[in-house]
């Protein structure tokens, strides 16, 4: 099956080598073709350049896409997208004064999220998922990272990993999956945390493993979670079972939580709402992706992670959602976008790079996605009639997006 797109406004993320990340001052490039061509041949990039060096050939469908801008699609590194029911009353309980931690405090938050998970079966669990990635795959996300974490017991963690597994399995897009057992310390535990984390240990991790039910390991570093020492026993252990590390740290307090993400090699580390010159330090010694969640800062009325400092320092940064009922109840990526632009002064240049090639890097899987390169998968949004890239961060809140292509196949969801 061949597919040729023709008269595309500007084709961008364009890479004729397979370059897996960007930093520093490269993120304010963002290469492109005017009046270009794309051809896919089956699920995979073929062959693109501008339109007067195309060729005359027979294709089985051609795409005119007069006026419309061609890019990547999203990869969304960092996600909680299954999980169960909502949280909407918190939402008004911190509209009425109440903090994230107080409600956390009182047996809400993630909490409350896995109350009602362990009360849903496996297949609610998936169909309120399955919904939910529908939506942000028509909303241009090709490739997702999702996390467990709102089960805290052995059946429910394994529950949420068997759903991820399913997705896996029933939806196009790339998806990674990320064990997170220590996003809380749940009640049972509440005075005996060393209880719960060998539990994650010697209980949880084993049948993971067997089960093949994780890519990677997470752990909420953070005071009133998990300490250094705590995450530490669980990145050793997830170690051992070959599960690289993507954690959360520096959400609302720096205390050494990304200097130990280094030492243990994570792919990633997110959040970073917080961030001290040390961290800078650490970071410039690794190859791990820094995070940037800005959804989150905007929900929670939070920090915005300093992406300037991290350019400054000719590190990378990558965005994604964080999708989850409590910090974040969205999934859209444009809406990231705008956000990074607007609220931590980032170019449209540098939010395209994060949000594509840099997410993508963040999930290992930027051989293959994250820019428009011959022989990467054709995971691609086609805009409606727009005037410039910029006007996708620029006119926030609207869809810009006319179709979205996953491995070269129209999605009409
Ligand atoms: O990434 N920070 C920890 N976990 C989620 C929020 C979880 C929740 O409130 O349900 C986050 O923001
Ligand atoms: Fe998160």
């Amino acid at each position: 099956m061949t597919l040729l797109i023709i008269n595309i406004k500007e084709l961008l993320q364009v890479r004729n080598s397979k370059i897996l990340k960007v930093s520093g001052k490269e993120m304010s490039i963002l290469p492109s073709i005017k009046n270009a061509f794309l051809l896919i041949k089956d699920d995979i990039i073929a062959d693109f350049g501008s339109m007067s060096e195309l060729k005359n050939m027979n294709v089985d469908e051609t795409i005119d896409a007069t006026g419309k801008i061609i890019l990547p699609t999203w990869c969304d590194s960092h996600t909680h997208i299954v999980y169960a029911g909502n949280r909407e009353l918190e939402f008004v309980d911190r509209i009425n004064g109440l903090t994230y931690e107080e409600i956390a405090n009182r047996g809400g938050g993630i909490i409350n999220s896995a109350k009602t998970l362990q009360n849903t079966s496996e297949d609610d669990l998936y169909e309120q998922s399955a919904k939910r990635i529908k939506e942000v795959i028509k909303l241009g996300t090709g490739a997702l990272e999702i996390k467990s974490g709102y089960g805290l017991s052995v059946a429910s963690e394994l529950k949420m990993l068997r759903v991820i597994k399913r997705i896996k399995k029933d939806f196009p897009i790339a998806i990674k999956s990320t064990f997170l057992g220590a996003h809380a310390v749940p009640l049972e535990f509440k005075n005996n945390k060393q209880g719960y984390i060998d539990l994650i240990i010697n209980d949880m991790l084993p049948k993971i493993s067997s089960e093949k039910l994780a890519d990677f390991i997470d752990v909420f570093c953070e005071k009133g979670y998990f300490s250094i020492e705590d995450t530490e026993q669980i990145l050793e252990a997830g170690n051992k079972y070959g599960l690289t590390p993507k954690i959360h740290v520096n959400q609302f307090n720096a205390f050494g939580g990304i200097a130990l993400g280094v030492k243990y090699n994570a792919l990633s580390v997110d959040h970073l709402e917080v961030l001290n010159d040390e961290d800078i330090t650490a970071l410039k010694n690794s190859s791990s992706m820094p995070v940037a969640l800005p959804s989150c800062s905007y929900f929670l009325s939070i920090p915005y992670t300093p992406a300037r400092k991290l350019i400054d320092a000719g590190l990378p940064f990558a965005l994604a959602t964080d999708y989850n009922p409590g910090s974040t109840p969205s999934g859209n990526m444009n809406f990231v976008l705008s956000t990074a632009c607007i609220k931590m002064k980032v170019t449209p240049e540098e939010a395209i790079n994060a949000a594509t090639i840099n997410g993508a890097y963040a999930m290992g899987i930027s051989d293959d996605y994250g820019s428009i390169t011959i022989g990467k998968k054709a995971n691609l949004i086609i805009t409606k009639e727009i005037p410039s890239y910029y006007y996708l961060p620029y006119a926030f809140g609207d869809n810009h997006i006319d179709k979205v292509i996953i491995n070269g196949k129209l999605i009409n969801y």
